[in-house]
């Protein structure tokens, strides 16, 4: 492709000699499950958001369930979240045996929208899982309020966020728990899996790094039923290489979202918006258009790739047809469903690159 989606390959290429090092390391080190490399991780990520004990575990999809775990959600209860997600943040509620209560979203942020949340609270309601979408910071203090007022547990799915800020301070340093997860298109990525559970105090921490370990602190006595979900030393010894060049990435990506819209996209298409003070880190770029199929195709003509995401918001999944959701329901997630398509962004994104999208996506559309 002339302009990919995504470029992992020259993301990493530059730091390809500190790469090997740092696994030429962790192979003459001999640790490699529960060593050194993974608890260096976890120190800098934690002193990064405010001291809060992290922990790292096998991938995103399992901090959640461990996370949701760890607070005690299970039968009977309900976790209101967002249809406009990947499938693992409503996997996980089911995972533990509860209950996803979808909620729409804000059309601007792509985000849960707090108005919305407060008409779904109930009797059984006991968290919210906020998902920092596509980069963007959910409304943390608004939730968090909601939370407070109603004795709610929140657990901040932080996966294709890392570094992302809402107006009242860095992503995962507000809910009870937050998620990171390092699969290698994410913006802070590993390359393999790799997930991270960022916890509110000591106290639960220590019962994540306990269920990380099949319910055990000593491999002696076995307290609870938990996992097998480590965070391997090769894949922390990695994300270290990568750590330094976080918020560089970010704010790369950030550049490129600006030139979308200099390059004239937004005259076309709706352009992702960010809500007043907060910081968006563009994990992905989502812009909107009713002939979404008919841009696909164009951009498809002139090399350049594209792609939808969640093209089937999760209340309306067969695996959650029981919920008894039909479409209509949540009318701005369906809408977001059926127009917005990622467009390439990237840290190595050019100008001329973004120029070549405009071009190709906008020819297509009608200007008058
Ligand atoms: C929003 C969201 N939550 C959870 C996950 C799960 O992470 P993983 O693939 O590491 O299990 C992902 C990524 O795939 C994601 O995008």
């Amino acid at each position: 492709m002339a302009v990919p989606l995504m470029d992992i390959q020259a993301q990493y290429g530059p730091l390809r000699a500190e790469i090997d090092a740092a696994i030429a390391g962790v192979l003459d080190g001999g640790r490699f499950i529960l060593g050194p490399e993974g608890r260096a991780l976890e120190a800098s990520v934690s002193e990064r958001l405010d001291g809060r004990p992290c922990v790292g575990v096998a991938n995103g999809t399992d901090a959640l369930v461990i996370a949701l775990h760890a607070l005690d959600i299970g039968p009977g209860d309900e976790v209101i979240t967002t249809p406009y997600t990947f499938y693992a943040t409503a996997e996980a509620i089911a995972r533990v045996g509860a209950t996803p209560v979808f909620c729409d979203i804000d059309p601007v942020t792509y985000c849960l929208d707090p108005d919305a949340v407060r008409g779904r609270i109930g009797p059984a309601t006991r968290a919210i899982l906020p998902v920092h979408i596509f980069g963007h910071p959910a409304p943390m203090a608004e939730l968090m309020a909601i939370a407070r007022e109603h004795g709610l547990v929140v657990v901040e799915d932080s996966a294709q966020a890392f570094g992302a800020r809402a107006p009242e301070g860095e992503i995962a340093t507000f809910g009870d728990a937050a998620t990171f997860s390092f699969f290698p298109t994410k913006n802070f990525p590993g390359m393999g899996d790799g997930g991270m559970v960022v916890c509110r105090d000591e106290e639960l921490a220590e019962r994540v790094r306990r269920l990380r370990f099949h319910g055990s602190k000593d491999k002696v006595v076995f307290e609870e039923v938990g996992y097998n979900s480590r965070l391997d030393d090769l894949q922390a010894a990695i994300i270290r290489v990568f750590y330094p060049h976080l918020d560089g990435w970010n704010a790369r990506r950030a550049e490129a979202a600006g030139w979308y819209a200099e390059e004239g996209l937004g005259e076309l298409m709706t352009l992702p918006g960010v809500a007043p003070g907060a910081t968006h880190i563009y994990h992905l770029y989502m812009a909107r258009h009713p002939r979404r199929a008919d841009i696909q195709a164009a951009l498809k003509q002139a090399d350049v790739a594209s792609a939808v995401y969640y093209g089937i918001p999760m209340h309306l999944q067969p695996v959650f047809a029981h919920l008894g959701y039909t479409e209509g329901d949540l009318p701005v997630a369906e809408e977001c469903a059926r127009t917005a398509l990622a467009l390439p962004m990237h840290p190595g994104l050019t100008r001329g690159d973004v120029a070549t999208v405009v071009r190709a996506a906008t020819a297509v559309l009608d200007r008058t």
